[in-house]
């Protein structure tokens, strides 16, 4: 049984497929053509976050597969009145055929794929979020090619973005070149492992010379709300915007997983300018889902 918990828990490989796959059921979808390979299955969607494309994308993802989805926010399954995760898992898992989370704790992810007997996808945990990369990496080549060999510049707080962007440089062979204020770098487990494909930086100008992609993500992510002015001071000097886009290369483009904050992370202009891909990259959220839980699942 396979789980996606890390983006480099499948092969370049693997992902190179279901990225195809995703491209092929895009087409599909918009030409109505009806795909029920999943009738009958069933994906819980555990939730002790907010979110808006996670949610929407996967399940309506499982309904254009003729499947259901299950929406579990922590206010209204016992996991949130104290009943263990082990036991939950076990419960969960013996009724459904993929269990999606999207909670605060990763070792909560790892502890669910050891005790359902199901496939369980990671949907943003405190070190990762595999998901969005896949949507990443399938808007760069539907857009733009094969990203092997070219350079990303991550700008901003070494978070669970950063640390998948890490994994993607790894599995799809690209340099990925980050920025951050000192003190706000990806965990130190990370830059040990992926070293070989990463150049950490604190000014975010060089770190975007060359570029042919250049990423950010919000300064304060879900539950660092309190550190918001601390964070907004300390970012100061990592906003992208025009002027840190003209380090990069002419045509480079501009990711960002939303939600966005103009003004802050991301300037106005770049987010809703020509080189942004920010509402094709929201947008495959869906069919890149698809093709994983098609390939979970099938
Ligand atoms: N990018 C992303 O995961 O968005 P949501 O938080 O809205 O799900
Ligand atoms: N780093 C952000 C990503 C949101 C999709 C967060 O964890 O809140």
């Amino acid at each position: 049984m396979k789980h996606f918990i890390n983006l480099d828990d499948l092969s370049n490989k693997d992902l190179n497929q279901i990225i195809d796959n995703a491209i092929v059921l895009k087409k599909e979808h918009k030409l109505g053509q009806i795909n029920n390979t999943l009738e009958n299955k069933t994906l819980a969607m555990i939730f002790d976050k907010a979110s808006t494309r996670t949610r929407v994308s996967f399940e309506a993802g499982m309904a254009q597969l003729g499947g259901h989805a299950l929406f579990l926010s922590d206010r209204d399954i016992q996991i949130g009145r104290g009943e263990p995760t082990v036991d939950t898992a076990i419960v969960i898992g013996s009724m459904v055929d993929a269990i999606m989370m999207r909670v605060s704790s990763h070792d909560d992810i790892v502890t669910f794929s050891k005790n359902a007997d199901v496939p369980i996808i990671n949907a943003l945990s405190d070190e990762s979020h595999p998901c969005q990369l896949l949507a990443d990496m399938m808007t760069y080549k539907e857009r733009k090619g094969n990203i092997q060999d070219k350079t990303v510049a991550w700008i901003g707080d070494g978070n669970n973005m950063c640390h998948t962007y890490m994994q993607a440089a790894s599995v799809f062979g690209f340099t990925l070149n980050i920025a951050t204020p000192v003190g706000y770098e990806p965990e130190k487990s990370f830059i040990d492992k992926y070293q070989d494909c990463i150049n950490l930086y604190t000014d975010a100008t060089l770190a975007c010379e060359s570029a042919d992609l250049v990423v950010t993500d919000v300064w304060a992510s879900m539950g660092q709300e309190e550190e918001q002015v601390k964070r907004e001071l300390a970012f100061s000097n990592f906003q992208v915007d025009k002027a840190l886009m003209a380090n990069a290369n002419a045509d480079a483009s501009f990711m960002h997983c939303l939600p966005a904050h103009r003004g802050e992370e991301v300037s106005a202009d770049v987010i809703d300018g020509k080189q942004s891909l920010v509402w094709n990259e929201a947008e495959n959220r869906l069919h890149a889902q698809k093709a994983l839980l098609l390939y979970l699942l099938n």
